[in-house]
């Protein structure tokens, strides 16, 4: 219940008063008496929203704080895309004995020479991140070669970290998991595959990576696939291949509606974007993506596919890279809010997140340096004026949380009329040139 939206008072308003979970849970005689003390209470201290609200923008930045601190409390915070896997292999050949994610790695070689290193437990902790999205990616070099063998070892390497670290970071595979671990205190680690190079354009391989936990796949890297184009087609002087998603490449998109994996279009072509948006039944993503109009990067999202984003009640989580937001290798905590109030502005509250891309850029914005970041975020978008509590709950993780439960019901409504799965692969031969023969 805590994650209904509460549309009295906000219990982050009153410090200390559970209220939501007091009007949220069924009325008995001692709940009534509860809700009046608690009114009466809030009454006395002159709380009621729109006061409160007026109260914070103006607030000292450690009363800011303390209020974001409280919102992350009560929600999760989502983050979409984060790279340390990639830096483990990097780094560490994916050796974890000698990985102490607990100390400040700041302070730790190889880390504290990378300007690619933004990520560790204590300054997840610090950041009050509640779910992260660890990035199973593996470049496009791997593509027709071992893209499958690097990605399950890349998410080995996740599910290992967060086994070593259990109960602080616990693996989460459904809306369900996330809040109880929120509750809990712990942070949940989420994976997403980088790339529909990763399936060799198997569709049995999408189903074994959602067994193995993976929640969301990003259609493409930054290489076409045989059957989706990448981003890179939009730039001045390329060619599209596709033009989009093939036939296949749709078939894709249902078989991860079918499943309830979630389709990520950060990376790929407006083409494939606008295929993706028209055949998926089940709210998209973009896990790590801005705001086109305020930096014209083909990694962004342009206004038309905003305003179809906010039909299919899907969502855009900003991407922190400086390239991203201002175009340039400098950015700032104003540059980074400016593009989700844009996107709020375009797609509308419920379609904004956050997909920082922490240990993926080496350009992250002044103020918002790492994962301890988040609360200093929340901060300066309540001194805006512009953001209320609920709105804030919804950018850090309400409208991911929507998201994923809505593609969970179309998981369930398609086991329940019976779909079976996809079984029209593209033939191999046509993808892949070091295929077992004959086998088939
Ligand atoms: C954005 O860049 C693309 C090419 O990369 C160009 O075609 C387009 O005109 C640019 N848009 C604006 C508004 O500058
Ligand atoms: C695949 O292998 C065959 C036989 O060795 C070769 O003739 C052909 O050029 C190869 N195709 C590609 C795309 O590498």
């Amino acid at each position: 219940m805590g994650y209904e939206p509460c549309t009295h008072a906000s219990p982050t308003t009153v410090s200390n008063i559970p209220l939501l979970y007091v009007a949220g849970a069924a009325l008995s005689s001692k709940h009534w008496i509860a809700m009046l003390v608690v009114l009466l209470l809030a009454a006395a201290v002159g709380v009621c929203v729109p006061i409160a609200l007026r109260v914070q923008s103006e607030a000292s930045l450690e009363e800011r704080l303390e209020i974001a601190t409280r919102v992350l409390r009560e929600v999760p915070l989502v983050d979409g895309h984060n790279d340390l896997p990639w830096n483990i292999r990097k780094f560490l050949h994916n050796r974890l004995r000698d990985f102490r994610f607990s100390d400040d790695l700041r302070q730790v070689s190889p880390w504290s020479q990378s300007a690619w290193s933004h990520t560790d437990l204590p300054r997840l902790r610090a950041g009050r991140v509640g779910a992260q999205f660890w990035a199973a990616y593996v470049p496009c070099e791997a593509q027709f070669r071992d893209a499958v063998q690097l990605t399950l070892e890349q998410i080995d390497v996740i599910r290992r970290l967060t086994d070593k670290y259990k109960p602080s970071l616990t693996l989460c595979t459904s809306v369900a998991d996330i809040k109880t671990t929120h509750a809990d205190g712990h942070v949940c680690s989420l994976i997403g595959v980088e790339g529909g190079h990763s399936l060799a354009s198997s569709l049995p391989v999408l189903r074994t990576l959602y067994s193995v936990g993976v929640r969301y796949l990003t259609l493409t890297s930054t290489c076409n696939t045989p059957w989706a184009d990448c981003s890179l087609v939009d730039n001045p002087g390329a060619k599209a291949q596709h033009h989009g998603l093939t036939a296949f490449g749709k078939n894709v998109v249902k078989e991860m509606n079918r499943l309830g994996m979630l389709v990520d279009l950060s990376h790929v072509s407006v083409r494939t974007m606008k295929d993706a948006l028209a055949v998926s039944t089940a709210p998209v993503i973009f896990s790590h993506s801005s705001a086109r109009a305020l930096c014209n990067s083909s990694r962004n999202v342009p206004d038309h596919v905003l305003k179809l984003v906010a039909l299919n009640r899907g969502l855009v989580m900003v991407n922190f890279y400086s390239q991203f937001l201002t175009c340039r290798d400098v950015s700032t905590v104003e540059d980074a809010a400016a593009h989700i109030n844009h996107i709020r502005k375009v797609a509308g509250v419920e379609s904004v997140g956050l997909g920082a891309g922490y240990d993926g850029i080496n350009f992250t914005p002044q103020g918002l340096e790492d994962v301890s970041s988040y609360p200093a975020l929340f901060a300066h978008l309540i001194g805006t004026g512009l953001w209320d509590v609920e709105d804030l709950k919804k950018l850090a993780g309400l409208n991911f949380l929507r998201v994923m439960e809505e593609a969970e019901r179309v998981r369930d409504a398609m086991l329940n009329e019976g779909i079976p799965p996809y079984e029209d692969d593209a033939p191999r031969q046509q993808i892949n040139n070091c295929t077992s023969p004959h086998l088939f």
